[in-house]
């Protein structure tokens, strides 16, 4: 055999275990790919369970809160990854900041509330949050002394710049505080 048939030999072996092993196609995959999340990011089993646990008694078990004055989560909380401010105004919210949970099983549950519950099409493009980024959120507090006039900017940008729907504004007029709107009080 020639040296340049032996090469050819050699690369057609490589080949073919590469096809076999499936690795060929990985390495075919466009980067984009790897950066769009085109179908939701793994998370354990536990993080259903962790939401139902640490957040459902407020949210509800499908994201959709019985008290008026507790945002829905199902099928609109995916719209926080629009920007950077609010999907930071998101995570470090104080009840999912001092959830009894570790950094890791906290981004899985905030993954599951984005991604799974309250996916939508803002959360198909956006990145799983990371336990690197929850830590980082749980060192910084949100340090606002109005926090709906805080969420008011934010969603106001989602409306803007991610068609968050126009309803994700007011979630929860305060009771009572809006004379004559008996309707809202229910
Ligand atoms: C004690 C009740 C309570 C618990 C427990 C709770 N939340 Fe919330 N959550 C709220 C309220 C009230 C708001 C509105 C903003 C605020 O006042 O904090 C909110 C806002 C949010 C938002 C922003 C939604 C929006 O439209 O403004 C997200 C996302 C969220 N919570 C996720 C979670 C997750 C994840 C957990 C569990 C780790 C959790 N929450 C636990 C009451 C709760």
């Amino acid at each position: 055999m020639t040296a340049m048939a032996a090469r050819m030999a050699v690369r057609a072996l490589i080949g073919t275990a590469l096809l076999a092993s499936g690795a060929y196609a990985a390495m075919a995959r466009s980067p984009q790919e790897d950066t769009l999340h085109a179908a939701p990011p793994a998370f354990p089993r536990s993080a259903r369970s962790n939401f139902v646990e640490r957040c459902g008694g407020c949210h509800g078990l499908e994201g959709r809160s019985v008290a008026r004055n507790v945002p829905d989560l199902a099928a609109r909380a995916g719209f926080f990854l629009c920007t950077p401010e609010s999907r930071s105004f998101a995570g470090r919210l104080p009840n999912v900041m001092f959830a009894r949970l570790s950094d890791e099983d906290l981004a899985d549950v905030l993954n599951y509330v984005m991604f799974d519950l309250g996916e939508t099409p803002t959360s198909k493009l956006a990145k799983p949050y990371t336990s690197q980024e929850v830590a980082a959120y749980r060192a910084n507090p949100l340090s606002v002394t109005d926090l709906h006039a805080k969420r008011r900017e934010v969603v106001g940008e989602m409306v803007a710049r991610c068609q968050a729907p126009q309803a994700m504004l007011d979630y929860n007029r305060p009771r009572g505080r809006i004379p004559g709107r008996v309707e809202e009080m229910k």
